[in-house]
């Protein structure tokens, strides 16, 4: 969603915001602003539509130059996309660029209207720069912010310039992520580390309505009552590479091609003696036997991997397991409570309805488990126990990568509960743990073997819809399959246990629509395959997913992607991601779509 930059020190202040913003793209955005001191004049350049807009305005404008400013991209809520509802917003005396929802903004609204102040937008974001001049009236900007963030509701991460003050950058945040880069005599905020990796690995997290102020030689942290603030500073492990394409077209590419590698860091970090070992974060022997019932809750591909992580935990340690749509799950009244585990899965560690449903849980006596891709995000920090990811940025909007290692985690997580539970013996599990050390393998094979996926897209690319088949873990990669597809090719796609079709949806099933089968399961496989060929003989165009050397009957599979690999059926899931994962992505390419920024996503999902 949308991202926040800001900056203060020698550089030129415009290029580092433009270069930072480019680094949030794969947020996601329809418009973009900065504003920057220029001879103690803020001089503002924004408009809808992407950077490159941005860049041919700031040549027919005029770049600001100068050494303090902040700038935007805005994923539209309130207001349409367009040059008026982009930020930074101004009014009085104060300008600001605000991420988040400011959820009491009508009232608030009405009440500055009731003091004479004019709305140019119609954004929420416009009655914080109101607010703020509001308060503004003993010229005190830290006063101004504490009373102004005193009455917003919703959640906010705001960048704040004030005209009298051309040498200051002022920051504060609540429920969306904003970070303090620390340079040598620079100063810079992001939503995110990228913002300014470029530039510095030194960053300070804001905590819940803390206030940052930084120029040029120095920097101080309060708190809501404006007491001041002792803050640590970190030191990113992320490097500059990571979070550059290096050589790929795509992030999205250079990201599936990453997967053996973060795969092989999620083992490494969390199989000691060659057994999955969690007792260092309080996931014990003692708790997981005790546990009654495991809820894995997230939203969309987090979801999906929740999924295979509970045919896991099911079928090895016999505990009942629940996956929720966190969007679902916040408002559903949920019957969870004391000794129940909420495994809460996400990416970003930033999405609003994984990070309520986690605050819930907390609030409902069950222990709460984060498996998160971002260290230093909400969630990561919110949660009882919180198992690390260590995929790295990922920044197309499209997970993959972040996927493949949630899913490694929750492998890890079903065999130590089925220890600790008494359902498999230590052999067993060295067994499946060293069977797990082979994915990598399996993954790097299925991407070696990329030229297949890409025949398979050419005759995918212009479909106007498609089925995804499968049952049991074949039927969560099904889901995850036709999720990737659909948000970077715009093909309708649908996905459906295998034995379901036939309950209504098999009526859609014409000549040539594309099936893609998923049959990598020994135990359901004649059962899926009888389903394929239930749609076969209604005219479907059949692509199945298989192990090598599956017998099909003779014409029921127009092209079959075979996957050659040692792995047993329950952790197959790695490769297959891998496949449907390039299959998703060479369809989007072939039909001239640009997979990292698919329409209408935002990479972070910071509001409900
Ligand atoms: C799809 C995708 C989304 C995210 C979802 C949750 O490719 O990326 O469905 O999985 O928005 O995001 P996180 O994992 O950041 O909570």
């Amino acid at each position: 969603m949308c991202g926040i930059v800001g900056y203060i020190g020698a550089r030129d202040c415009t290029e580092v915001l433009m270069d930072g913003l480019e680094k949030l793209e794969y947020r996601g955005y329809d418009s973009a602003g900065i504003a920057v001191f220029e001879n103690d004049i803020i001089k503002t350049v924004k408009t809808r539509g992407k950077l490159e807009e941005m860049q041919k305005k700031l040549q027919t404008e005029g770049k600001p130059t100068g050494h303090c400013g902040i700038g935007h991209t805005r994923w539209a809520t309130h207001g349409e996309p367009s040059d008026i509802n982009s930020h930074p917003h101004s009014n009085g005396r104060v300008t600001i660029v605000h991420n988040g929802i400011i959820e009491n903004y009508i009232q608030l609204k009405e009440f500055l209207t009731e003091k004479g102040y004019v709305f140019t937008s119609q954004t929420d974001s416009e009655v914080v720069a109101c607010l703020l001049d509001y308060y503004y009236a003993e010229r005190d900007p830290l006063r101004a912010i504490i009373e102004t963030v005193k009455e917003l509701e919703g959640s906010y991460a705001l960048g704040i310039i004030f005209r009298d003050f051309p040498d200051r950058v002022y920051a504060t945040r609540k429920e969306s992520p904003l970070i303090v880069g620390i340079g040598q005599g620079e100063y810079f905020i992001g939503s995110d580390i990228p913002a300014f990796l470029k530039y510095t690995k030194n960053y300070v997290l804001l905590g819940d309505d803390e206030i940052v102020c930084m120029n040029g030689q120095d920097i101080s942290y309060f708190d809501v009552h404006g007491l001041p603030v002792e803050k640590e500073v970190s030191v990113a492990e992320w490097d500059v590479e990571q979070a550059q394409k290096c050589g790929y077209p795509h992030y999205m590419l250079k990201e599936i091609h990453e997967q053996p590698e973060v795969v092989r860091k999620m083992l490494n970090s969390a199989v000691k003696d060659g057994v999955p070992d969690f007792s260092e974060i309080g996931l014990t022997d003692d708790f997981m036997r005790d546990v009654k019932r495991i809820f894995v809750v997230a939203c969309g591909t987090a979801m999906y991997a929740g999924m295979v992580g509970r045919y896991a935990i099911e079928r090895l340690a016999r505990v009942p397991v629940t996956v929720e749509v966190a969007s679902e799950f916040r408002y559903m009244n949920p019957i969870v409570g004391e000794g129940d585990l909420v495994i809460v899965v996400s990416q970003s560690g930033e999405t609003a309805d994984t990070k309520a449903s986690l605050e819930l849980s907390k609030a409902l006596g069950a222990k709460t488990l984060a498996i998160v891709n971002v260290k230093y995000s909400a969630i990561a920090r919110g949660a009882d126990m919180f198992i690390h990811t260590p995929a790295g940025p990922e920044i197309a909007v499209a997970s993959t990568k972040a996927y493949t290692v949630q899913i490694t985690a929750l492998y890890l997580i079903a065999f130590r509960i089925a220890f600790a539970r008494g359902t498999i013996d230590e052999e067993e599990l060295k067994r499946l743990t060293a069977q797990l050390g082979n994915a990598p393998k399996a993954i790097k094979d299925i991407i070696n073997n990329k030229d297949e996926c890409q025949f398979i897209a050419s005759q995918l690319v212009n479909a106007e819809n498609l089925f995804f088949i499968g049952r049991g873990f074949d039927y969560a990669l099904s889901l995850e399959g036709s999720l990737k597809l659909k948000e970077i090719t715009y093909i309708h796609s649908e996905a459906y246990a295998a034995g379901e079709l036939k309950h209504g949806t098999i009526s859609l099933i014409e000549d040539k629509i594309p099936v893609i089968t998923v049959a990598t399961q020994s135990e359901v496989l004649a059962k899926t395959i009888s389903n394929m060929e239930e749609v076969k003989s209604r005219g479907a165009f059949i692509i199945a997913i298989c192990r090598r050397g599956t017998v099909f009957s003779p014409e029921s599979v127009d092209i079959r992607l075979e996957l050659d690999t040692v792995l047993e059926d329950m952790l197959i899931p790695l490769p297959t991601a891998a496949a449907l994962q390039l299959i998703a992505y060479y369809t989007s390419v072939l039909r001239g779509i640009d997979p990292d920024k698919p329409r209408n996503l935002a990479k972070s999902v910071t509001t409900e």
